[in-house]
């Protein structure tokens, strides 16, 4: 539909930072075997058609918004033949891909409707993708001819012996929002721990480290912090949770509100821990923060923790400027009112904090004597427990983390 986001694409240029991308794009378009097209007439003759558009979450509700999704399915209908296969990439409500796999049914008789969900991670989504830890098709009951033609538009994956799971409609559907629901679950028990941390003198990061070594545990996805954002954890949870409700089934996943909770009131402690380390009040107080991007090697900043902060605090009446190695652009249009620098240098000239709230590797690897030298005060907090405690303190930093001790 995007005019210009096609054109940057036919010449090889992605819309977005994910590395390892443009090289791919470049040698794929070179092969003549994609193309880019606003029109769909173009997908006439095809006989796989994915569909791979957003669901965010509705305005003003915690339900996903389906109108892209139901927009590109009505769009199909144009070009759909007998014996095609419509294949749901979206993360959708369990039951959408029955209620399309009927319309389509309807009136195109002889199509077949497939939910087969991705499991990438914006930074890895590369490799995430052409070398997924598992396959999974979902599919209407007894649709062998639809995974023979899913095995062939994944014949190289398939070959390698990667897991398969073909299921039906429904389970295919809550695979994936199980898997991201259980991953936020996760994030959020190490955060509450580190509530706790922080009212013990526990250390959170060596919690994490022991209870990680058991290997029904494991260490993954156990990083205290400031917690989740993105575009994909926090919604999905949220239209999970709304799903739920319609199914009158919302009892299973109240603990969810409650990982929601955790996970927002990372964000508040962060405030109020800039706030301590100010002397008490962030009126006029200058703050550095590093990263704008939700995660590491990104440039989206949808629900990113690191520009929350950042924008309460300057609600708060401090005068904060913001550094991101990719994200800066994004930031400026969407958070205009903050202001923003081009290297970490920059954004803590003369701060009286610093706080680091996506992990970069540039930013973990900062030297913390030089970087001393540009501040007016050596306060760093931690956002990310990503930094080296040690290193930092015995360069004159005061250092504070979320879950650990004051250093
Ligand atoms: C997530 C899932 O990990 C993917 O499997 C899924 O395919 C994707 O959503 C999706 O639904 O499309 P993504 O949003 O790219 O991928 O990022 P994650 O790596 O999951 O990180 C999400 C957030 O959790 C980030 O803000 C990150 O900083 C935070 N996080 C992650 C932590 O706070 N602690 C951790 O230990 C790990």
């Amino acid at each position: 539909m995007d005019e210009r986001k096609v054109r940057s694409l036919s010449q090889a240029k992605a819309t977005f930072y994910e590395p390892g991308f443009d090289e791919l794009l470049r040698s794929s378009l070179a092969t003549g075997r994609l193309r880019f097209s606003t029109s769909m007439a173009d997908a006439a003759g095809s006989e796989v058609h994915f569909i791979c558009v957003g669901t965010p979450q509705k305005h003003g509700e915690y339900a996903a918004d389906l109108r892209f999704v139901q927009a590109a399915a009505e769009s199909l209908l144009r070009v759909l033949e007998p014996g095609d296969v419509v294949v749901g990439k979206s993360t959708v409500p369990v039951g959408t891909a029955a209620g399309l796999a009927t319309m389509f049914g309807e009136k195109v008789p002889g199509s077949s409707v497939a939910w087969n969900p991705e499991f990438l991670r914006e930074g890895f989504a590369v490799r995430d993708t052409l070398y997924p830890d598992r396959l999974v098709y979902g599919v209407s009951e007894g649709d062998e001819r639809v995974v023979g033609i899913l095995d062939e538009v994944y014949a190289r994956i398939v070959a390698r012996g990667t897991p398969k799971v073909v299921t039906d409609h429904a389970t295919a559907e809550m695979v994936k929002t199980a898997a991201n629901s259980f991953l936020a679950t996760k994030i959020s028990f190490i955060n509450a721990m580190a509530e706790l941390c922080e009212a013990t003198g526990a250390d959170v990061k060596q919690l994490a480290d022991a209870i990680g070594y058991d290997d029904r545990i494991g260490r993954k996805f156990l990083n205290a912090g400031l917690g989740f954002g993105g575009g994909c954890l926090p919604k999905d949870i949220r239209a999970f949770m709304a799903r739920a409700g319609e199914l009158g089934a919302d009892q299973a996943l109240t603990f969810l509100r409650e990982v929601d909770n955790i996970n927002m009131r990372r964000r508040i402690r962060m405030v109020e821990l800039a706030r301590e380390v100010c002397d008490g009040s962030l009126l006029g107080k200058r703050i550095a923060v590093l990263g704008a991007a939700f995660k590491p090697d990104s440039d989206d900043i949808r629900d990113s923790p690191a520009l929350n902060v950042a924008a309460q605090l300057q609600l708060q009446g401090a005068v904060v400027r913001v550094t991101d190695p990719a994200a800066v652009e994004n930031g400026r249009r969407l958070f205009p009112q903050l202001d923003y620098a081009d290297t970490p240098e920059e954004a803590a000239d003369r701060a009286d904090a610093v706080l680091v709230l996506t992990e970069w590797k540039q930013y973990r690897q900062l030297d913390p004597v030089d970087f001393g030298r540009v501040v007016a005060q050596r306060r760093v907090l931690d956002g990310r427990n990503a930094l080296d405690r040690d290193a930092w303190t015995a360069a004159g930093w005061s250092y504070r983390a979320l879950g650990r001790r004051a250093g």
